[in-house]
């Protein structure tokens, strides 16, 4: 059995988590269930680092003991994970007793190998970084990242003889090419190791910082930071003697942001190596999520709290957000509108609208039930080919942390089912008996598509993935395995179940709804002091001249639909009962009978007035309003280009 062992970084907890924690720890937890899908044991750690002068300071600032003020905000972390779905196996804390007990383990194995030293030192310390820097890494003076300017410190302290292992480090990243991944940043990591290697100070006196862990062989003197926190992918499968440590640390993959590239892709290996173990199997480092052009982060301010994203848009889209747009390994600004917009097109659209026409098709014309293929020639052969062959593509993006590829390789498939629909025209395969077979198998192939979508989706998106599956009448349980994602599993016979909108549409925030509410309300008085300047009456609305604003216009919600279904009202002659997708099914009763055959609208793409109020025409509630042109020769239909998606705002 192959095994898989992923680890986040451990996050400080100076400050609550925010959107990057949370990208590296959804990240994380999609590579976990992603393994575990195709069949391998994994063993998910994270966790918190809560030792060191930041953790003093932010507890002083409060006015709490560190060990209160610890508490309090690992329990953040842990309180925040299951917002977003996070199935970890362990969280560690670096205050843990078995932690502080494999950290001392630790020192004392590099310390008898004699690659830990005492000596004085002078030189340039970022309190932010909890390191020294060299005078290279500043920019205008200033650390790069924490924007301050570092102290200048002498002090006696103990280090780690990393230079030793320099030479080892380099000829081992370059004959493992996977080591660091993407490749820009195992570059980086080869141009630092250019330059000869500085000895990594591991040490405080206790003169000056007592919350952090006693050296083993020198109770004057404690570690933190990196001596520290990096154990903690050993404490965390129970090193030296655990099972799990044999059974997993030869499949150890870190997830990093780039900020401790440094930390993980030089200190890291050099410790391992002096502890006589293997070096991580793969490092994976991603960029930076940013607002206003600046690296989201708790000292700059400028954070997006986990919490708010999950209230505002649900776990799994704020998931499928966080993997689409960011491609791993870049930076990727963060904004609220290309969010809704990816969930209204891909999720509400795209997937929600293949699987709701899907199922409506499916009980409309075959009571609910997944029918027999006969092997029939048409369009859906086109998508079965494409479904057949996507797990391949997809498993090697996921392999390889391209997690958006993964997505967008998907969603090229939900894609191809949806024009599907639009080219085999059900609802008139459904009026000719002699086309069954082949309705059978183009339903067949759009619920096969929607199963083998939601088993591949399932790592990024678990609720809606089993939400899919159950709808198809299918155990989600039995669906997400190795064997789920070949093509071609659904068995016929089986009763489906109809859904509530998987994804509902996102509307405008409600700040954007309120400006525009303030618009309007500023329009209005500004039309009512005019017109009581120019002396009109009041108590009626200005007529203008014919004129409406912007804002007028942008009340009416127009929309593309197709026609899916016509026939005369049952009791009224002018009248046609319409049934239309945009993109959830609706009916609309319009006035147009004596200018159109119901038959030869069925499949039209026209354009509807969607946001009316439902009214009741001659006993059929109707849910919009057909747009038309009207001229000496009658009435003609406003349309929209065939490969339009039905339920597109038009603007
Ligand atoms: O560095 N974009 O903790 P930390 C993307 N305790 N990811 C981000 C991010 C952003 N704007 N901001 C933070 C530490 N992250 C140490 C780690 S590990 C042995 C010790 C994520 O709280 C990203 O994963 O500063 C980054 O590497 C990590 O949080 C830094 O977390």
């Amino acid at each position: 059995m192959n095994r898989f062992y992923i680890t986040t970084p451990i996050y400080y907890v100076n400050a609550e988590p925010h959107l990057g924690h949370a990208y590296s720890t959804v990240m994380a937890d999609i590579q976990n269930r992603f393994h575990r899908l195709t069949g391998d044991e994994t063993f998910f750690l994270t966790g918190t680092d809560e030792h060191g002068d930041k953790i003093v300071q932010a507890a002083e600032k409060l006015g709490i003991s560190p060990r209160e003020y610890t508490d309090k905000i690992s329990g953040k972390f842990r309180e925040t994970w299951p917002l977003l779905n996070i199935r970890y196996d362990r969280f560690i804390r670096t205050t843990d007793p078995e932690h502080i007990k494999t950290v001392q383990l630790a020192l004392q194995k590099v310390y008898d190998r004699g690659d830990i030293e005492f000596r004085e030192y002078e030189g340039i310390y970022c309190f932010g970084c909890e390191r020294f820097l060299i005078e290279r890494e500043l920019v205008d003076g200033k650390c790069p990242d924490h924007k301050v300017e570092p102290t200048h410190l002498k002090e006696k302290n103990y280090f780690f003889l990393m230079s030793r292992y320099q030479d080892w480090l380099i000829d081992h990243i370059k004959k493992n090419p996977g080591f660091i991944t993407p490749e820009r940043y195992k570059n980086e990591v080869l141009s630092f190791l250019k330059e000869p290697l500085d000895d990594l100070c591991i040490s405080r006196p206790v003169s000056r910082l007592t919350w952090g862990v006693p050296l083993p062989f020198d109770r004057d003197f404690v570690t933190y930071v990196w001596f520290d926190a990096l154990i903690n992918y050993l404490t965390g499968l129970d090193y030296p003697d655990g099972e799990r440590f044999e059974k997993f640390w030869p499949v150890a993959n870190h997830i990093i942001a780039k900020d401790i590239l440094k930390p993980h892709g030089i200190y890291w290996p050099c410790m391992l190596r002096s502890l006589g173990l293997e070096p991580y199997q793969k490092l994976h480092v991603h960029g930076y999520w940013k607002t206003r052009d600046e690296k989201m982060s708790k000292s700059l301010g400028n954070i997006v709290r986990p919490g708010w994203l999950v209230e505002k848009f649900g776990t799994d889209a704020t998931r499928y957000c966080l993997a689409r747009e960011m491609v791993f390994g870049l930076d990727a600004g963060f904004s609220e509108s290309a969010f809704v917009t990816r969930i209204n097109a891909d999720l509400a659209n795209d997937l929600g609208n293949l699987l709701s026409r899907s199922l409506t098709m499916l009980f409309k014309y075959r009571k609910g039930i997944i029918p027999e293929k006969h092997g029939m020639k048409g369009p859906h052969q086109d998508l079965e080919k494409a479904a057949a062959e996507l797990a391949q593509p997809w498993d090697s993006a996921m392999r390889d942390f391209q997690v958006h590829l993964a997505l967008s390789e998907t969603w090229k498939v939900v894609n191809i089912a949806n024009k599907v629909i639009d080219q085999s025209a059900p609802w008139e395969l459904a009026r000719d008996e002699s086309k069954k077979d082949l309705l059978d198998d183009v339903l067949y192939s759009l619920l096969e598509t929607l199963r083998l979508s939601a088993v591949l989706i399932s790592p990024v998106m678990p609720s809606s993935a089993e939400k899919i599956l159950s709808a198809l009448g299918l155990e989600p349980a039995r669906e997400l395995c190795t064997e789920g994602m070949t093509f071609g599993r659904l068995k016929p016979g089986i009763q489906t179940s109809k859904v509530k909108a998987l994804f509902p549409r996102i509307g405008p925030s409600k700040k954007e709804a309120k400006a525009m509410a303030d618009k309007e309300k500023k329009a209005g008085v500004q039309a009512r002091t005019k017109k009581k300047k120019s002396g009109e009456q009041s108590g009626k609305e200005p007529e203008g001249n014919g004129l409406i604003t912007i804002d007028d216009f942008a009340k009416v919600e127009l929309r593309a639909a197709e026609i899916v279904a016509a026939e005369p009202h049952p009791n009224a002659d002018r009248l046609l009962k319409l049934t239309v997708m945009a993109p959830e099914e609706r009916t609309i009763v319009a006035g147009i009978a004596e200018h159109f055959k119901p038959d030869g609208l069925v499949g039209r793409k026209v354009v509807v007035v969607a946001n009316l109020k439902p009214v009741k025409l001659r006993g059929i509630e109707s849910k919009g309003m057909l747009l038309v042109a009207k001229d000496s020769n009658g009435l003609h239909l406003l349309s929209v280009p065939a490969d339009t998606e039905p339920g597109s705002r038009i603007s």
